[in-house]
């Protein structure tokens, strides 16, 4: 099937899978407050989602859609956003390619290298339509401005990565349940930071990998193999390394973290944690309030990551974050996740 036309004269007709946690942040984004785009329809298993998709976002009766296949074949859209269960990514970006539509899919692109290899050689056979994964931290301001400085050799040659994902803790335990489909801490958490170190090294291939890792407040996780804290080394070729920490169990709030040693001088993302810029001194001390969650530490990313889709998807401009990134980001995360397993540094 060929692919629907998007001129930058045009608008883009998007349909969101997907109206959990996140979807529904990236719906709004794209009712509310993306240019040059109209959220036509969506796909959900769950009645009460397809109902919000209503009620919400304005969509109509005949573009809710609760069989995914009935949703990439609907002729009133030119692109998808995918914020599924991880284990069914690989098979919906491969369906929507083939039904000639732009694919914007959540991270990771999929639990094994296999999935991968499959997404990019169906992605191959439709070079003009945007294959995309969201690795949101790609486009918030600070990572870019660090980027920026590595490339301008402000720090000399960077040579050491270290960089954290560490949730608040939820006592509900969302993400105990969400574990199986999730791929595990350092599919869902690290990959982030794998990818970022990845950017900010300047793709180097990645050789071994060791994983340690413990449960500290989450018995459950040990059904499904997982931890809710780990730990993580990568070597890589020529030299450079890589240390990942992962939690979801901070008390406090959320902190993504990343410092990245160089020759000439380090760079440090996102420490302190705080929510706003307002400190409260007193008797008691220095305070302020700390960033609850990822999506308010990224919401500005999550808003400019659609943005780059939808101008991508317009003909304006090409993405930088490639698939095959995205296949070596899920290439690292499961020789971590072996390691963890198995006790034993592995081969990436
Ligand atoms: P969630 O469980 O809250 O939402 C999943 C949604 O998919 C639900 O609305 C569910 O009804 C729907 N769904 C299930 N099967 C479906 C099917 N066959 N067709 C269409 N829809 C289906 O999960 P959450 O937290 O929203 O995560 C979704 C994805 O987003 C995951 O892959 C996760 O890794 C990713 N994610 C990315 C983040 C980031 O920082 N970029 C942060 C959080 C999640």
């Amino acid at each position: 099937m060929t692919h629907n036309t998007v001129s930058s004269s045009s608008r883009l007709r998007v349909g969101i899978a997907g109206l959990g946690r996140l979807g529904r942040r990236h719906a709004e984004a794209l009712a509310f407050s993306t240019r040059h785009v109209d959220l036509v329809a969506a796909c959900s298993p769950v009645a009460a989602e397809l109902e919000l998709a209503a009620t919400e976002f304005g969509i109509a009766p005949e573009h809710l859609h609760a069989d995914f296949e009935a949703f990439v074949n609907d002729p009133a859209i030119d692109a998808v956003v995918l914020v599924t269960p991880t284990s069914l990514h690989a098979d919906q970006t491969i369906a929507a390619l083939r039904a000639g539509k732009h694919v914007f899919v959540e991270k990771p692109l999929a639990l094994n290298v296999e999935d991968c290899e499959r997404v990019l050689a169906v992605a191959a056979e439709h070079p003009q339509q945007v294959a995309m994964v969201g690795f949101v931290r790609r486009f918030d301001p600070s990572y870019r401005r660090a980027a920026e400085d590595i490339e301008a050799g402000r720090i000399g040659r960077p040579f050491l990565v270290r960089s954290q994902t560490c949730d608040q803790n939820d006592p509900q335990g969302f993400f105990v349940r969400f574990a199986p489909t999730s791929g595990g801490i350092f599919m869902d958490c690290s990959v982030h930071d794998i990818d970022l170190a990845r950017w900010m090294l300047g793709r180097p291939k990645a050789l071994r990998a060791f994983a340690s890792g413990t449960i500290a407040l989450h018995p459950g996780l040990a059904d499904c193999g997982d931890v809710d804290n780990g730990l993580a080394i990568v070597e890589f070729e020529g030299g450079a390394r890589a240390v990942f920490y992962a939690s979801r169990t901070l008390p406090h709030g959320h902190e993504t973290t990343t410092e990245v040693i160089g020759t000439e001088g380090t760079l440090q993302i996102g420490f302190g944690a705080a929510r706003d810029r307002t400190e409260r001194r007193s008797a008691l001390g220095v305070h302020h309030d700390v960033l609850p969650d990822f999506f308010e530490r990224f919401r500005e990313a999550f808003a400019l990551e659609m943005v780059d889709f939808v101008a991508a998807c317009r003909g304006e401009r090409a993405l930088t974050l490639t698939l095959s990134d995205a296949l070596e980001a899920t290439r690292i995360g499961l020789a971590i996740t072996r390691s963890l397993r198995s006790g034993l540094p592995e081969a990436v």
